[in-house]
């Protein structure tokens, strides 16, 4: 009760704000609706007008599901990339494409951009202090033990024998069998499914079952998904009324508490038992990352719970999201998807990753495709002090600066005239053998999976686990989308990036397998 008190004296002001200013909402609201289905043109875009009070939220609420896209297309036309959205009650914050500005935000003065406290407290519910919401010395100390693990050679066996595994026992076969009947498969959902009983079984040693669906067993899965979907929907409030909701524990607050709860309990008992086991065998014989946690020293059952369950959430949509659209590039680049034929039958006979990471021009095709559709569209820090960007652009403290990795993927002056297309060849060079060599950019330019000392963990076991994908799928395979002639899926961003609506497939055995 007091709990619930406490909360709505610090909402009170969000009350009085509406109390006050509703029927001024409601107008605006009203009349932008009419436009609703405008899609801005990038000739016709225009940095939105700032009202009292309201700032321009009536500009992103007419924007429905494309806000990544218009937001995009703002920072296209903004001057060294960077513009300042106005929220209401005068709430400022930063969207920016400059490479300097990203490394300066992610390197430079690292320590002036942090999650802080907007992300932290929105996600603490679902991710307690787990590294992938924290910040300071709690980050700090996970990343340390965290990256340690990560480095392993004994992980990458690991994570090779258990994708190879989800992969042959599991996806393949569905595939198969979706093939004869000529069934229509949300590839989407597959792909999740496919990624989370992976990153499951890499964090902490059990088999979720998902792609399966065993019921019982993907009780846990079901919860996690619960959990994601509405902690990261909080974010979509333009005023935290989901604080109301959790004091009065009703509604999807209530649905999260539950879900929460679940995922907590299920994770510690499994911590548990691992801790049992442990005692009994002083050496455990599983080589998860919760196990290499608890072998080394770890064993504070919150710390390494946490820790577990922010890498689920950081492996679970990511891969997921990558290869979606990656599939559906190549439906529309058949040359695209021959030449990656053509590499798969030279470089492989089976989908290990010791043969497939050699796949240089499947690995330019996947950088390319996470350039136009990235698994993480957006990322926000929020200013510790005052500051100025190398662009100029003034920073106050406590505001949201966010870089925006799906402009920048966009954006002229990084990639040329032809950005919009589909070209892995913009990541591969001619070495003085003539033999095809992979080109990075560097990290600022292309931030898909961040940068500076919070870049992503995950990096080489996603991409170890997107080519075997790949190489697995493409060898006997043709995914061929079922979507009307000429429509384009749209591309929509909770935590990570989604197909709206799924993505509906026909799977097509190749002539030449076997
Ligand atoms: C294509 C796939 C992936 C992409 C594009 C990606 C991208 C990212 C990005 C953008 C971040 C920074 C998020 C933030 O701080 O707000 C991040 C962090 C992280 N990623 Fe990934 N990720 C991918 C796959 C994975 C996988 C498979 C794992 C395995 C567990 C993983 C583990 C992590 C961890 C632990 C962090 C937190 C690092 C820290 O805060 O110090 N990622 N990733």
């Amino acid at each position: 009760m007091i709990e619930i008190l406490l909360n709505l004296q610090l909402l009170a002001p969000f009350f009085l704000f509406l109390f006050l200013f509703l029927p001024l909402l409601f107008f605006f609201s009203s009349s932008s609706f009419k436009n609703k289905e405008a899609v801005p043109a990038k000739d016709i875009v225009t940095i939105p007008k700032s009202y009292p009070l309201i700032g321009s939220y009536f500009a992103l609420k007419g924007i429905g599901n494309r806000r990544i896209q218009w937001l995009s297309d703002l920072v296209q036309i903004s001057p060294a990339a960077t513009f300042t959205f106005h929220r209401p009650l005068g709430h400022r914050q930063v969207f920016t494409g400059n490479p300097a500005n990203v490394e300066h935000i992610l390197k430079t003065r690292f320590s002036n951009y942090q999650k802080g406290s907007f992300v932290i407290s929105t996600l603490s519910d679902f991710l307690g202090t787990g590294i992938f919401n924290a910040d300071g010395n709690t980050w700090k100390f996970q990343r340390q033990v965290a990256s340690h693990e990560f480095n392993t050679k004994s992980i990458r066996k690991f994570v090779e024998q258990v994708v190879d595994a989800e992969l042959s026992d599991r996806l393949l076969p569905i595939m198969a069998s979706a093939a004869q009947q000529e069934q229509t498969l949300d590839f989407q959902d597959i792909l999740q499914r496919f990624a989370f009983d992976n990153i499951c079984k890499i964090s902490f040693g059990f088999d979720a079952e998902y792609l399966t669906s065993s019921v019982e067993r993907s009780k846990f899965a079901v919860a996690y998904e619960e959990a994601t979907e509405i902690s990261s929907k909080r974010f979509r409030e333009l005023f935290p009324f989901w604080k109301v909701k959790r004091a009065l524990n009703i509604g999807s607050e209530k649905r999260l508490r539950m879900a929460v709860r679940e995922v907590h309990e299920f994770a510690k008992n499994i911590v548990r038992e691992k801790k049992r086991e442990l005692k009994e065998k002083e050496t455990l014989e599983s080589v998860d990352m919760l196990s290499r946690f608890l072998t080394s020293g770890h064993s504070d059952e919150d710390f390494v719970t946490d820790i577990v369950i922010s890498f689920i959430l950081a492996g679970k949509d990511t891969t997921s999201a990558a290869l979606t659209w990656f599939f559906w590039l190549l439906s529309k680049n058949p040359r695209v998807e021959k030449e990656i034929v053509k590499e798969i039958i030279e470089k492989s006979e089976a989908p290990v990753y010791d043969e497939v990471k050699h796949m240089v021009y499947t690995h330019a095709a996947l950088c390319e495709s996470m350039r136009l559709y990235p698994p993480v569209p957006t990322d926000s820090k929020e200013a510790v002090d005052d500051d100025v960007l190398p662009d100029g652009t003034v920073v106050k403290k406590g505001m949201l600066v966010t870089y925006h990795v799906y402009a920048m993927g966009r954006l002229e002056s990084i990639w040329g005239e032809n950005w919009a297309e589909f070209k892995p060849e913009r990541w591969l060079q001619k070495d003085e053998s003539g033999k095809l060599k992979f080109v990075g950019k560097d990290y600022f330019t292309y931030p898909v999976f961040q940068a500076g000392p919070r870049m992503c963990l995950g990096k080489d076991m996603a991409f170890m686990q997107m080519q075997s994908v790949v190489a697995g799928i493409l060898r006997r395979f043709t995914v061929v989308p079922t979507v009307a002639e000429g429509a384009e899926p749209n591309f929509v961003a909770f935590l990570t990036s989604q197909m709206e609506g799924g993505f509906p497939v026909k799977i097509i055995e190749r002539e030449t397998s076997n």
